[in-house]
């Protein structure tokens, strides 16, 4: 089974996903852990390019193949193999982000994203994916550390938001958002109990 997790900035995803990791570790349930961009060694590189602030020329269709590049090569080097041993993977971000970032947040447009990532997922969609679902104005963003992409304007995240909510009516039910509660274990439990009625963990 594949699992996605997919949030705007500072939504708590990584929080959830150590939570959920931890969770996975005490009832004696393993999973392969990855995050995009990156999690191989190529695909690690590419991220260091897309995130770069000195990058400023770079152009938005060349970030979105890079985006597209970084997880071609993660498919094929642990995605697809890791499945096809029957293991459960985890993936923090996917597909969904490129959609939204790209294709909502810079404007491409959803389809020409999904025509782009086609070759590049081939064929391999996650089984569910939960959306952290906290609008921009609601989360914990700070500039502080901020990269290429955190950089972005309020409006251009407010896009992403609105993308993610749009993607989710045309996901058949793969999509599933979560509203985070005040507390993180409560976001945790309402994330395991979807995942534990869609029999993908115990
Ligand atoms: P992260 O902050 O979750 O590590 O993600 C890195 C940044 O890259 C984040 O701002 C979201 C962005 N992103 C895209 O714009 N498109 C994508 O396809 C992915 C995977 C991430």
């Amino acid at each position: 089974m594949f699992v996605t997790f997919e949030g705007c900035e500072g939504v708590g995803k990584s929080t959830q996903l150590r939570l959920l990791s931890e969770y996975l570790e005490r009832t004696g349930q393993r999973a392969v852990y990855v995050r995009e961009p990156g999690s191989t060694d190529i695909s690690e590189q590419i991220r260091q390019v897309i995130l770069d602030t000195k990058n400023t020329a770079m152009t938005e269709m060349t970030e979105a193949l890079l985006y597209a590049a970084s997880r071609a090569q993660l498919v094929r080097e642990v995605i697809k193999p890791a499945l096809e041993r029957g293991e459960l993977v985890i993936c923090d971000r996917y597909v969904d982000s490129s959609v939204a970032y790209q294709g909502y947040g810079r404007q491409m447009g959803a389809e020409l994203i999904k025509k782009i990532n086609a070759p590049a997922v081939d064929g391999c969609m996650p089984d569910l994916t939960i959306f952290i679902d906290l609008s921009p104005e609601h989360s914990w963003r700070t500039y502080r550390t901020a990269d290429r992409l955190e950089q972005e304007s309020n409006e251009f995240f407010k896009r992403v938001y609105d993308g993610f909510i749009n993607e989710i009516s045309v996901s058949n039910g793969r999509i599933v958002p979560i509203k985070p509660d005040f507390d993180k274990n409560v976001t945790s439990q309402k994330i395991i109990a979807v995942m534990r009625e869609r029999g993908i963990i115990k």
